[in-house]
């Protein structure tokens, strides 16, 4: 299982510290989530804490955009060391194109679904992803309870992925925890994303082993 630690629920204080926990730690990448108060309801940080960010990860940077108009912003994100750059379906308009301009910048493209998008959207793009990432809560706020429907759509997105021959990575993000992560792993997913679970936890390390392990 690839584990991504959303830098969300770290000690913004000491995000250097907790940066450096996770490049301690079996972390495969780190999740980062920029929102602009727009596509939700809620504003995180953007390219100068990323930039911040990236100086002291020795991990690719996962990068979720939780904006408007992406586009606008992809050259940025580069600048400042995405490896994986996700947009929101439901915020393009051509995701074609947007997805088109992720890999222009040597960046790898995800797309994210909120719990109520089907994932039947994605049929005639999903060749050219590299990552769906499904939305299990719905997006703006660490801390919030697994919506159950992502399972099946994990399932539904893995036989597209397998009929079209695609090499898309699933990732889920939101309430992922032991549990609902070995539901998640069953179903197909290869990547989950941790907030909450992995900093509120006494001993992150060992529970992103434990997550690894699912
Ligand atoms: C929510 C973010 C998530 C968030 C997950 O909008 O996309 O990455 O950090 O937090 P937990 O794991 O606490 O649900
Ligand atoms: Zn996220």
């Amino acid at each position: 299982m690839i584990v991504s630690p959303s830098l969300l629920s770290c000690d913004f204080a000491n995000i250097q510290r907790d940066v450096q926990m996770l490049n301690n730690s079996e972390a495969d990448w780190l999740h980062i989530d920029v929102m602009d108060g727009v596509f939700v309801p809620n504003i995180s940080f953007g390219l100068p804490v990323v930039e911040a960010i990236k100086k002291h990860a020795k991990k690719p940077l996962d990068v979720h955009l939780m904006i408007v108009n992406p586009d606008q912003y992809i050259g940025d994100f580069k600048r400042v060391g995405a490896e994986f750059l996700t947009i929101h379906y439901e915020a393009c308009t051509h995701l074609h194109r947007s997805v088109q301009l992720i890999h222009q910048h040597e960046m790898k493209a995800g797309v994210a679904l909120n719990p109520h998008t089907p994932v039947d959207v994605l049929s005639e793009i999903i060749c050219d992803l590299d990552l769906v990432l499904i939305m299990s809560v719905n997006p703006g706020f660490g801390g919030q309870k697994f919506i159950p429907q992502a399972v099946e759509k994990v399932k539904k997105l893995q036989n597209i992925i397998q009929r079209s021959g695609s090499k898309a990575l699933i990732e889920i993000d939101g309430g992922v925890n032991l549990e609902t992560g070995k539901i998640l792993a069953d179903a197909g997913a290869d990547a989950l994303v941790a907030g909450s679970f992995v900093f509120g936890s006494e001993n992150p390390i060992s529970t992103i082993s434990q997550l690894k392990k699912l």
